[in-house]
């Protein structure tokens, strides 16, 4: 079976295609705001844009046309409307063009599912890092229930908008991550954890009134230690009482060397394997719409045209996981 995927929930325009034994393709355009934040119309002006010669890379890449393609599946939710809606007018078009079976995906199983497949986790207990999420995310009773997650914004929009603060380009997260390989030194600032919950608002705040008083190394460094040991954190305790030993990370932020330090290190402690997928599987990307397509096919899961609307606040627990049998 042969699907291709789309994606474009935010700033990343992606096209990926798998089949069962091979990922044949994986291209991408990612819209790069000149300042401030993703402003919604542009992103998905770029998205348009850049439709047709990102699905043509991948049909290249892959070795295929279109009319040999199974399936198209789409981001179909949370995310960004105006974004959300170029990638589900991109994969209604093609499967109504070449009569392909049409499969609108939730983005946070997603990355999940092409977690799974990038590496041996088998049932993990999976820590979501991104701009736009942060989940603690596990299978319980036929769905992935949201056991621990932000109670104001995402760790990666945070990052981003430290970074802004201090005058780095977008994204922040690796401008964060430069700054503070360059020093051991943290300042002390509040450690945004409640049980399983964190938050990071108050997290930028503090450290934006130090900006100008600290050095921007010390204020990244900051930053990092006390955000990533809470999220860290969470994770553990989410995995002591499901008894997990195995711990996931996905998502933008997932990309980052000291976090990925700090999951290895928590993981060893507790005798329980973490598995980190390859970088451009981390970040958003067609592949993992893909895959998560042709795992819902095979299911025999597909999406009429009438339902295949958007869904910008479609949380990962609201869908029913047909696909995976549990003991
Ligand atoms: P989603 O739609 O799942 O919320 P997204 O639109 O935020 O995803 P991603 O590509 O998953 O897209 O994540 C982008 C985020 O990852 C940005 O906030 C960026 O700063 C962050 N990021 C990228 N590289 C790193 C890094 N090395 N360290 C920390 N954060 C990083
Ligand atoms: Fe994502």
């Amino acid at each position: 079976m042969k699907i291709l995927g789309i994606e474009s929930t935010a700033h990343t325009l992606g096209v990926g295609i798998v089949s069962e034994e091979e990922i044949l393709a994986n291209q991408r355009s990612m819209f790069e705001p000149d300042e401030g934040g993703i402003h919604p119309r542009k992103a998905a002006e770029h998205h348009y844009q850049h439709a047709l010669e990102i699905l043509n890379n991948a049909l290249q890449e892959a070795d295929l046309e279109a009319g040999e393609l199974d399936g198209i599946a789409f981001s179909q939710g949370p995310g960004i409307p105006q974004c959300l809606d170029v990638g589900a007018v991109m994969a209604r078009s093609l499967a109504l063009r070449y009569d392909l079976e049409l499969i609108g995906v939730n983005h946070c199983l997603a990355h999940i599912s092409i977690g799974k497949r990038t590496t041996r986790a088998e049932n993990p207990t999976t820590l979501y890092v991104s701009g736009g999420n942060s989940q603690i995310i596990e299978l319980r009773s036929g769905r992935y229930r949201i056991i621990g997650e932000t109670l104001d914004i995402a760790l990666g929009n945070a990052l981003d908008k430290l970074a802004r603060e201090m005058d780095y380009p977008h994204p922040g997260g690796p401008e964060i991550e430069k700054l503070a390989e360059k020093t051991d030194e943290i300042i002390d600032i509040s450690y945004p954890i409640k049980g399983m919950d964190f938050s990071f608002s108050g997290l930028v705040t503090e450290c934006e009134r130090k900006i100008g008083k600290k050095d921007d190394k010390i204020i990244a460094n900051s930053f990092q230690e006390h955000s990533y040991s809470a999220v860290v954190e969470a994770l553990e305790r989410a995995m002591a009482q499901e008894n997990s030993d195995e711990a996931l990370l996905t998502g933008g932020v997932a990309i980052n060397s000291r976090l990925r330090e700090m999951v290895e290190k928590m993981c060893e402690q507790r005798d329980a394997e973490a598995y980190f997928p390859p970088s451009e599987y981390c970040m958003d990307n067609g592949t993992m719409i893909a895959h998560q397509g042709m795992i819902e096919l095979k299911a025999d899961i597909e999406t009429d045209v009438e339902s295949s609307g958007k869904k910008p606040n479609w949380r990962p627990d609201e869908v029913e996981v047909e696909w995976i049998k549990e003991d």
